[in-house]
């Protein structure tokens, strides 16, 4: 079931090592980390090498459901427990009995229904609604969150026992901008896998030279996103044009991991804007999104003409250093109106 862990980073080394310590343990463990990291399929992993396969792993999504049908989800009911429970109903602790109960996106559970959790960890004993009768239950609890716990009990929103229950065993994925090394076998692998899903004779495979710039880019979906990038390629063809696009619409999401990392240049929001005239809350042409849009601009102004400046506008290394494509960058120039010093041209 699912995919082994595929990686030669330290990180993925270490995490295939915890699993094999911990799989046959069945202690509860949050499994932590960005979108499409592999926390699921850690889990996977951790319930194929445990004694509990075979039995059932059954996954809920606690960030998909209101919180009164993850309730009835969780531990079920019974008939006439609430409008519309017209037949009694197995709950998924019930159904997870003796294997394993994957709580995805544990952080957006509600804080009462956090409440019945600890319940059941703490007691190994549930009651569906509606019902007078405790059952038993011998599930292994695993959580997966994208939120810091943490954090979320400073604010309030996650309860401290709850989390020291769950967290015995904690698995952290760093996400794959941290460990661009997984990213070869890792192609490798889905490479091969969706080379037979697709058929055919003339799929595209990225050569050496668009792996090492698929390397370089930040990965914000992580391997989701670089399984959609593989299959994209494979089907479309044009790797090259296809990891440069990937550049260009990285410059264009701020927010997205910074690819300024060496320039230590300051900018201060005063820097760049002057809230005067018509900047100023009072003129008509003021709005969130007007500013914003500003401020972006002078941001990138600032930055391409310092790039540009340390290369002695070398376009072409410039673009490399901002890991944006050279025709984003050509672009950039004459939109944002970056003049040349003299004796270069624009
Ligand atoms: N180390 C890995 N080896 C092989 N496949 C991986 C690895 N990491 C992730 N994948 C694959 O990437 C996809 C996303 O992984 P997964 O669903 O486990 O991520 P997730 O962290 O649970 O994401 P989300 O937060 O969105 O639920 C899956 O198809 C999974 O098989
Ligand atoms: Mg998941």
């Amino acid at each position: 079931m699912g995919p082994p862990i595929i990686g030669v980073s330290k990180h993925i080394q270490h995490i295939r090592e915890l699993v094999d310590h911990v799989a046959h343990t069945g202690l509860n463990t949050v499994i932590s980390g960005e979108s499409g990291v592999g926390k699921e399929v850690v889990a996977q992993n951790l319930y194929s090498r445990s004694p509990r396969l075979g039995k059932p792993f059954i996954k809920i999504n606690c960030a998909a459901l209101p919180e009164g049908l993850l309730e009835s989800e969780l531990f079920g009911y019974e008939k006439g427990a609430f409008t519309g429970a017209e037949q009694k109903r197995r709950g998924k602790f019930q159904l997870a009995h003796g294997g394993v109960l994957l709580l995805d996106e544990i952080g957006d559970m509600s804080l009462p229904l956090q409440a019945k959790l600890l319940h059941v960890l703490q007691s190994g004993e549930f009651t569906p609604l509606g019902s007078e009768k405790e059952l038993r239950t011998d599930t292994w609890v695993i959580a997966a969150t994208n939120h810091d716990l943490k954090q979320d009990i400073a604010e309030g929103k996650f309860r401290e026992d709850l989390f020291y229950r769950l967290n015995i065993i904690k698995i952290h994925i760093p996400p794959l901008r941290e460990r661009p090394e997984d990213i070869p076998p890792l192609v490798d692998f889905y490479v091969k896998e969706y080379a037979e899903q697709l058929g055919g004779e003339n799929i595209e495979i990225p050569s050496p030279r668009v792996i090492d710039r698929m390397m370089q880019y930040g990965w914000p979906g992580n391997v989701r996103e670089l399984q959609n990038v593989l299959k994209r390629m494979m089907v479309l063809g044009n790797c090259d044009q296809i990891v440069n696009e990937l550049f260009a619409n990285q410059s264009e999401n701020i927010g997205g991991p910074a690819p300024v990392s060496d320039i230590k240049r300051p900018v201060s929001l005063s820097d760049l804007l002057d809230l005067e005239g018509e900047n100023s809350p009072e003129s008509e042409s003021f709005s969130l999104k007007a500013i914003k849009r500003k401020a972006v601009d002078q941001v990138e102004r600032e930055i391409i003409s310092y790039v540009l400046d340390k290369t002695d506008w070398n376009r072409s290394k410039a673009a490399k250093i901002l890991k944006i494509s050279y025709k984003t960058l050509l672009y950039k120039i004459s939109d944002l109106a970056i003049t040349p010093p003299p004796g270069k041209k624009r």
